[in-house]
This record gives C-alpha cells, structure tokens and sequence, in this order.
C-alpha cells in the first residue's frame, strides 16, 4: 500500500516554532519517523510539505493517481481551506487528518474543521505518535 503524507503551513518549522505546543523535533525527524513506522507496516509512504495552498491541492490530486490513501496535517488551512476540502473530496482516497496539538484544547478558531468533514477520521493532541496511528488506521480501513 502506498500512503501520501501531507503536512501544511509551518509544520516544516518543527523544533523552532512554539516548541510547548509542537515539541522539540523538527520535521526531519518527523519524516524519519513516519518512514521508520510505515516501513514495520508494510507501508510505501511519500512525505510531502508545501506552505502554499495550491501546492497542499495538487500533491492531493496527484495521490489520485499514485496513492491508496492520504495522511494529511493541513496546518492552519484546517480551519479555513474549502479548496483543501474540495480537493480531498474530489480524489475520493481514504483521507485521516491528524494534528500534533488537540485543536479541541486551544483557541476557538482551531476548533472547527472543515477539511475533516471529508476525512474517515481526525487524530487530535498525540504528537508525532498520531501520524503512527493514523498510519495504523489506513492499514486496517483499506
Ligand atoms: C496544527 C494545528 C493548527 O491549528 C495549526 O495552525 C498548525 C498545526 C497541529 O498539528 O496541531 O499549524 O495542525
């Protein structure tokens, strides 16, 4: 099975950015990581950052050719990016969305998600360990 992994704005400034809510790790060593666990799965995974939102929108058209399923971390367009939203939509792949913080625990703004109403499912507030679970979840769902 091959899985894209999206992650959105920011998130490749891991280990610098609001280390008490995002940690200490850089998004290197998240995709190292993600690579480690997809490999004990079986998993062929394709790691993929952009800030730019009609970059996020083509890598997620692109998984309609060349993916099973997607992971994606959408960062701050989680809570805004109907063409994120509409994307994921339109490729009909089984999408999880997850999040290093629990959005449900900070600012009202973050909680509400319009890319996770077309997802199977959202894993929220477990850091790098939700991108291991969620990898966990495309095994079992496919
Ligand atoms: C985030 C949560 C978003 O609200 C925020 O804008 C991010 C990261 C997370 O992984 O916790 O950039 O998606």
């Amino acid at each position: 099975m091959r899985v894209y992994v999206i992650n959105g704005p920011n998130l490749n400034f891991l280990g610098i950015r609001e280390k008490d809510v995002y940690g200490e790790n850089s998004y290197e060593a998240l995709c190292n990581y993600i690579e480690k666990e997809a490999k004990k799965l079986n998993i062929e995974v394709e790691c993929f950052q952009s800030n730019i939102e009609g970059e996020i929108i083509n890598c997620v058209q692109d998984a309609y050719q060349n993916a099973d399923a997607i992971i994606i971390n959408p960062g701050a367009y989680t809570h805004y990016s109907y063409a994120i939203m509409d994307a994921i939509k339109s490729v009909n792949l089984k999408t999880i969305e997850v999040h290093l913080s629990n959005i449900y625990k900070r600012e009202e703004f973050r909680h509400k998600s319009v890319t996770a109403t077309v997802c199977v499912g959202q894993i929220s507030g477990f850091g790098f360990l939700g991108y291991k679970l969620a990898l966990e979840a495309v095994a079992m769902i496919n």
